[in-house]
């Protein structure tokens, strides 16, 4: 079988690289777009170490420019087409309206709203090439969302689940299918970042086990919200 083509978003750390080394695992071309330069080397060298071959494209999301940069350096790599995109790149971070300030708010909207508009549009024409072409919008479990302190994640990741149903009924003409990856707690930089004090959390691993199945399920409908099973 030919490898997979694969760009995660956020593929540096955390749930992103955790997909990323899924993928890897399996022979898959994987490139991976973050902002670190630093993260970015040492992921590369996993998804090479893990068997796959890796990518790197220094990105920010909330960038078009950059974004189309990233997704033309990614389809050099791949020879063109792409099967799985995963917009995994996001921010979560927990504040009252009171202290959201214009920079907090637009940083929220940026990462987690207008990165996986411009990512997934750029890739369209790759996607529409790829095998059994898949794009994964990690947003958040309802119960990690609508809390105190959390507008404008709520809102931005609510409205990224929006765009993903709405994408989902426009590409099913054209045979790619939309997931929203509805994770819950997870242990990563980010819940250490925010102190979170959740009293159970998955492993990264957890979520892209979760995404790597919903790929290769044979059922279509069983893949629109994905969520991750708690731990035992
Ligand atoms: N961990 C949880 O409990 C949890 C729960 C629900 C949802 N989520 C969602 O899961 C996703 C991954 O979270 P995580 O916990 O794995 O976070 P993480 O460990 O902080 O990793 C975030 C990744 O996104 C990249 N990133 C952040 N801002 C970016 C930007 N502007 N442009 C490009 N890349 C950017 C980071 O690299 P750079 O900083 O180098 O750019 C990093 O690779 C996020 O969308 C998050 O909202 C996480």
């Amino acid at each position: 079988m030919a490898p997979l083509r694969v760009l995660v978003t956020g593929g540096s750390r955390g749930i992103g690289r955790a997909i990323a080394l899924r993928f890897a695992r399996e022979g898959a071309l994987v490139s991976v777009a973050a902002r670190s330069s630093d993260a970015l080397d040492a992921i590369v060298k996993e998804i090479e170490a893990a068997g796959g071959k890796g990518n790197a494209s220094q990105t920010n999301v909330r960038d078009h420019g950059s974004v189309e940069a990233a997704v033309w350096r990614t389809t050099q790599f791949t020879g063109g087409a792409l099967d799985v995109l995963v917009n995994c790149a996001g921010a979560y971070e927990l504040q009252s309206l009171g202290d959201t300030d214009q920079s907090l708010w637009d940083r929220m909207v940026g990462v987690n709203l207008s990165g996986p508009f411009y990512v997934t549009r750029e890739a369209q024409e790759a996607l529409e090439e790829g095998e059994r072409p898949h794009v994964f919008n990690v947003a958040a479990a309802p119960a990690l969302l609508r809390g105190p302190n959390s507008t404008a994640v709520s809102a931005t990741k609510a409205g990224l689940r929006a765009f993903g149903d709405a994408l989902r009924a426009e590409w099913r003409a054209l045979g790619i299918r939309v997931s929203t990856v509805l994770s819950g707690p997870t242990r990563t930089g980010l819940a250490e970042r925010i102190g979170a004090d959740w009293p159970a959390m998955n492993e990264p691993e957890d979520v892209a086990a979760v995404v790597w199945d919903a790929y290769h399920a044979a059922d279509d409908a069983d893949v629109a919200d994905l969520e991750v099973p708690p731990p035992a």
